[in-house]
C-alpha cells in the first residue's frame, strides 16, 4: 500500500503570506501533485501545523483543498493548532472519547495509529494521562499486528536545539508505552521542518520539510527558532509485509537533465 504523508502546512488566511511565502498556494500546489501522482494512495496524514495561530479561515482553506483528495485523510494537531476550530472546519477529523483527535486505521497492512501530542498553547508536546491510556488499550488491542505511529511532536531530541527544547515534555514516559513492542514498524513525525530519519528505541522514525518555512541545519541556535526556505517537501511512503519505504519529493522542483550534443543541461 501507499499513503501519503504532508505535515506542518502552517496555513494563515488564504491570500496572505506567512515568511514571505504563500502557505495556501503551497499547500494547493502539493495537492496537485498527489491528485496528479498518487491518487491510488491508501490515505493522506497531515502530522500537525496545519494552521500557524489556529486561525479559523486557515481551516477552512485547508477543508477547502483537502477535499479535493479521493482518500481518508487524518488531519492532526501540531502546537500551532487549536482543536475547536480545526473540527469545526473538518469534522471529520479523528476523534476518540475524550475529544482528542486521535484514532486508530486498522486495516489488512496493520493498525496505523493517529496521535494528538497538543497541549494547547504551549510549543512542547504533551502526552497525559487520558491520551496515555488511550494509547496503551490500541497497542495491546493490536497485539503481534504490525502498528504504525503518526504524531507531530518527536519523543526524542534530533540534536537541533531549537526544536529540541520544544519537543514532546516527558518523553521518557511515552517511550514506557513502545518500549519492549517490537511490532511497531514505523514512526512518522512533524514539527521539525527538516528531513531528519533515524531510529528509536528500535522504531524507525522520519519526518520531512514542511510546506512554507523550514529549520536550517543550524545545531547551536537555541531561541528563537530560525527560519530558511529550502524546497519544501512532502513523503511518498511504501509498506510491504517487510519493507517500509519512505521518498521525500520536492514538489515544486520540475528540473530535469537532458542530453544536448555529447553533455548534459538542466532543463525546467
Ligand atoms: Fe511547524
Amino acid at each position: 500500500m501507499k499513503l501519503i504523508h504532508i505535515t506542518d502546512t502552517h496555513l494563515v488566511e488564504p491570500g496572505r503570506s506567512l515568511y514571505q511565502t504563500d502557505p495556501y498556494e503551497r499547500l494547493a500546489q502539493c495537492i496537485d501533485d498527489v491528485v496528479a501522482n498518487h491518487s491510488d494512495a491508501a490515505f493522506c496524514v497531515l502530522t500537525g501545523d496545519l494552521a500557524h495561530k489556529g486561525e479559523p479561515a486557515a481551516y477552512k482553506g485547508m477543508a477547502t483543498q483537502l477535499a479535493r483528495l479521493s482518500m481518508p485523510v487524518y488531519p492532526l494537531p501540531g502546537n500551532h493548532d487549536f482543536r475547536a476550530p480545526l473540527v469545526e472546519a473538518m469534522p471529520n477529523a479523528p476523534r476518540d472519547e475524550n475529544g482528542f483527535i486521535q484514532a486508530v486505521d486498522r486495516r489488512p497492512e496493520g493498525d496505523f495509529i493517529f496521535l494528538d501530542t497538543l497541549d494547547e498553547g504551549v510549543n512542547g508536546g504533551k502526552y497525559c494521562e487520558k491520551r496515555t491510556e488511550w494509547l496503551k488499550a490500541k497497542l495491546d488491542d493490536a497485539g503481534d499486528r504490525p502498528v504504525y505511529l503518526f504524531m507531530h511532536h518527536p519523543p526524542f531530541s534530533i540534536r537541533i536545539p531549537c526544536v529540541d527544547r520544544i519537543a514532546l515534555m516527558e518523553p521518557e514516559k511515552f517511550a514506557a508505552l513502545v518500549e519492549g513492542r517490537r511490532n511497531i514498524r514505523h514512526l512518522f513525525y512533524g514539527h521539525v521542518h527538516r528531513p531528519v530519519c533515524g531510529s528509536w528505541k528500535g522504531i524507525p522514525v522520519s519526518t520531512m520539510r514542511g510546506l512554507n518555512h523550514q529549520v536550517p541545519f543550524d545545531l547551536t541556535t537555541v531561541t528563537p527558532v530560525p527560519k530558511s526556505h529550502e524546497p519544501p517537501a512532502y513523503a511518498v511512503v511504501f509498506i510491504d509485509p517487510d519493507q517500509v519505504t519512505v521518498h521525500f519529493h520536492d514538489f515544486l522542483n520540475h528540473t530535469t537533465l537532458v542530453k544536448v550534443g555529447d553533455h548534459f543541461e538542466y532543463k525546467r
